[in-house]
């Protein structure tokens, strides 16, 4: 890590002294305000030290912060024996520095896993490294993260069903899921933690089977005694399907029923196939955002909601989604020049927005 990137960010880090004095810093801001949720984005750490008004956006708006890919397994820990806290310590230090709360994204999940991880196959060192993982990073951030992904996108798509084939399912059979939980729950006895799922809020045939499969999983580990604390809604909609309301408030319902939280942790609205111009875009994404904000809250009121980002200049919505038309994608509440669109209105009318 250059100096230059720190000093952008704080001048002189002062090593993590912070996990003593942050404790309450995790929670100060992101617990919003008149009974509406905090709002927060992810952030990409690559940009962060990088451009002042990507810097100046996150710390306006944002409640709490999550890092968008530095605390993913490809980044923390590139061989067996070689860890890498750099970029998930720069947004640590960035969010205490703005009283930032911070979640936690991801303890456990099948992608961003480095090649010697992707090989595991004896049950006895997944377990190990499962443990070891999550002992490791909940130390070092707990103070800061008040909720954590634990276990990320457990789910197929069709035309699979059920649990996704990973490393750690085929290592350690469903039970990873609950072995991950218990592991948080013993390193972080107070933080939130969330079993966190994308493609549940649509009205297609891919979707409902998606949420039927989750549904059976949540039951099986709230049967197990299993120590989950709430459901993350990834919500990455999509521009041209609309929300299945029913189905999703049923689902949501059968969740509260359970006793369990429900945070809205990725959203982002998919224009690919959207008309333009620019203007008829943002008012659509909008009009999506609200549809689906409103029939969660009409269920339960999130513990948070956040963004996958914050401005469409840097989101990753492109890398899959890019548009015909070769226009920007507006998935985001703010356009490429920080200026906010009527998402970020439908934001405020529902959550704790800086
Ligand atoms: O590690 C390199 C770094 O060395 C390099 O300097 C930097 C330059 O941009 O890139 C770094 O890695 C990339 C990282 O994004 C940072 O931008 C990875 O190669 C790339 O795979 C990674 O992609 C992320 C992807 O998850 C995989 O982890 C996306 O940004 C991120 O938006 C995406 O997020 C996922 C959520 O975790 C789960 N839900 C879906 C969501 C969107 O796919």
């Amino acid at each position: 890590m250059t100096h230059s990137r720190r000093d952008v960010l704080r001048g002189g880090l002062g090593g993590l002294a912070l996990a003593a004095t942050a404790g309450t810093g995790a929670l100060t801001r992101a617990q919003g305000a008149g009974g509406r949720p905090p709002f927060g984005a992810a952030v990409n750490q690559w940009i962060l030290p990088k451009e002042e008004p990507y810097r100046a956006a996150i710390a306006r708006h944002c409640r709490l912060v999550v890092s968008e890919s530095g605390m993913k397994w490809d980044q923390l820990r590139p061989a067996p024996d070689r860890w890498d806290f750099g970029p998930a310590d720069e947004l640590v230090e960035f969010a205490r520095q703005h009283n930032l709360g911070m979640r936690g994204h991801t303890l456990l999940w099948y992608d961003s896993l480095p090649d010697w991880a992707r090989a595991i196959s004896s049950a006895a060192q997944a377990d190990r490294e499962i443990k070891l993982t999550i002992d490791r990073v909940v130390e070092r951030y707990g103070a800061q993260v008040g909720s954590w992904d634990v276990v990320n996108e457990p789910i197929e798509d069709l035309p699979q069903r059920g649990m996704r084939e990973s490393v750690w399912y085929r290592a350690l059979g469903p039970g990873y899921v609950d072995l991950a939980f218990r592991a948080a729950r013993g390193a972080a006895p107070k933080a939130e933690l969330v079993l966190n799922e994308y493609g549940l809020e649509t009205a297609d045939e891919g979707s409902r089977v998606k949420r039927e499969g989750f549904r059976r999983l949540v039951r099986d580990l709230m049967d197990r005694g299993s120590p989950v604390d709430a459901i993350g809604l990834q919500a990455h909609l999509s521009g041209d399907r609309p929300i299945d309301r029913e189905g999703l408030q049923a689902l949501l319902r059968e969740f509260v029923e359970m006793g369990l939280k429900v945070t809205v942790t990725e959203l982002d609205v998919n224009d690919k196939m959207m008309p333009g111009p620019p203007e008829l875009i943002d008012a659509l994404v909008a009009a999506r955002a609200y549809e689906f904000l409103d029939t969660v809250f009409a269920v339960v009121r999130p513990t948070a909601v956040l963004t996958w980002g914050i401005t469409d200049r840097h989101t990753w919505m492109p890398r899959w989604n890019a548009r015909p038309d070769k226009l920007r994608n507006r998935c985001l509440p703010l356009d490429e020049n920080y200026v906010a669109k009527p998402f970020m209105s439908v934001l405020r009318h529902f959550c704790d927005v800086g």
